[in-house]
């Protein structure tokens, strides 16, 4: 697992990049860390790293699944405010067959996938974050 520090939003996001590069079509990245660690700066981060951008805003989805479009497309989902059955209906497991898909509040997620690869974001003071990546994702 390895373990980076960040001392900056934006080094947040090169982090999310770098580390996006490498995923496949098919990849699940399950994000952890506080309110305010910087999971949403670095799922930014890997969008810029895929060259994806955001899609047009039709999906009544939208606000759940955000959607970047590019060579790999990536979906990021934020299950802070769903109920385990919204977050069923998502149907995550399909979207994740499309791209890449990055969710943050994961715990939310009742049986994500086994090989899903873990992001970890602690935060050591206000600028300061400690990145861990690649951790198994399952339970
Ligand atoms: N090293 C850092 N990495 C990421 N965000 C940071 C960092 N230092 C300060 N911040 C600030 O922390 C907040 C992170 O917000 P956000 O990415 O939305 O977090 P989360 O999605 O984990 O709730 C932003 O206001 C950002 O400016
Ligand atoms: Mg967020």
């Amino acid at each position: 697992m390895a373990e980076h520090v960040s001392h900056s939003e934006a080094d947040t996001e090169a982090i999310g990049a770098a580390f996006a590069w490498r995923l496949s079509v098919g990849a699940v990245v399950l994000l952890d860390g506080p309110l305010g660690a910087g999971k949403t700066a670095f799922v930014r981060g890997m969008a810029r790293g895929l060259d994806a951008h955001p899609g047009d805003v039709s999906s009544p989805t939208f606000t759940l699944l955000q959607e970047y479009a590019g060579m790999i497309t990536l979906y990021h989902a934020d299950l802070y405010r769903l109920t385990p059955r919204e977050v069923e209906e998502l149907g995550l497991l399909d979207v994740s067959a499309e791209g890449i898909l990055a969710v943050e509040w994961p715990e939310r997620w009742t049986s994500p996938p086994k090989d899903a690869i873990r992001v970890t974001i602690a935060k050591i003071d206000d600028e300061t974050r400690a990145i861990n990546m690649g951790g198994h994702g399952g339970p």
